[in-house]
């Protein structure tokens, strides 16, 4: 049976980059669709749309998420925050600063996803949430030390094909310090 426009769409509110922002939504709408195409906020890139390049990585309540995999519905009520609302005004993010003074990209197209990755990553650490890397021995543990591999690990969901990594993995370990 054919579902009419209302029975398809539903409005909900997100709260993106701390602002309130309502919008009519058909339920398929993905939350990268979602900010590029509704809330022009084209900072945050699709590349694959299948949850496997990390382009589209934003942080969701602080948790870093691929935006292509999450209806934006489901996001009703909760805080997004795209590459665009890391910045205090004029002021970048510690890690954005980071990627600029490391020249941590080349096209720039993985570099919105990057960044945001890096942010929830720094916290991830911050907190003691090991990786698949993380010493046995450091478990439990205070803050996880952001060791080369730990930051190669922790990134691997995020692809770069310019091939930008040492020069990503040098921009965390600046960050990080
Ligand atoms: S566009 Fe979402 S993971 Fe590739
Ligand atoms: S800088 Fe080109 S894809 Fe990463």
């Amino acid at each position: 049976m054919d579902q009419t426009l209302s029975e398809r769409a539903s409005t909900v509110t997100l709260r993106v980059n701390g602002t309130d922002r309502s919008l009519t939504l058909d339920h398929r709408t993905t939350l990268l669709d979602a900010l590029r195409d509704h809330l022009d906020l084209t900072g945050t890139k699709k590349g694959c749309d299948h949850g496997q390049c990390g382009a589209c990585t934003v942080l969701l309540d602080g948790r870093r998420v691929n935006g292509c995999l999450l209806f934006a519905v489901a996001c009703a009520g909760r805080s997004v925050t795209t590459v665009e609302g890391l910045t205090d005004g004029e002021v970048l993010h510690p890690v954005q600063e980071a990627f600029v003074a490391r020249d941590a990209l080349q096209c720039g197209y993985c570099t919105p996803g990057q960044i945001c990755s890096a942010v929830a990553l720094l916290d991830e650490a911050a907190r003691g949430e090991p990786s698949h890397v993380t010493p046995p021995e450091r478990l439990p543990g205070g803050p996880v030390p952001l060791t080369p591999d730990e930051i190669r690990e922790r990134m691997s969901g995020n692809i770069c094909r310019c091939g930008a990594y040492p020069n990503i993995v040098a921009a965390i370990e600046e960050a990080a310090r």
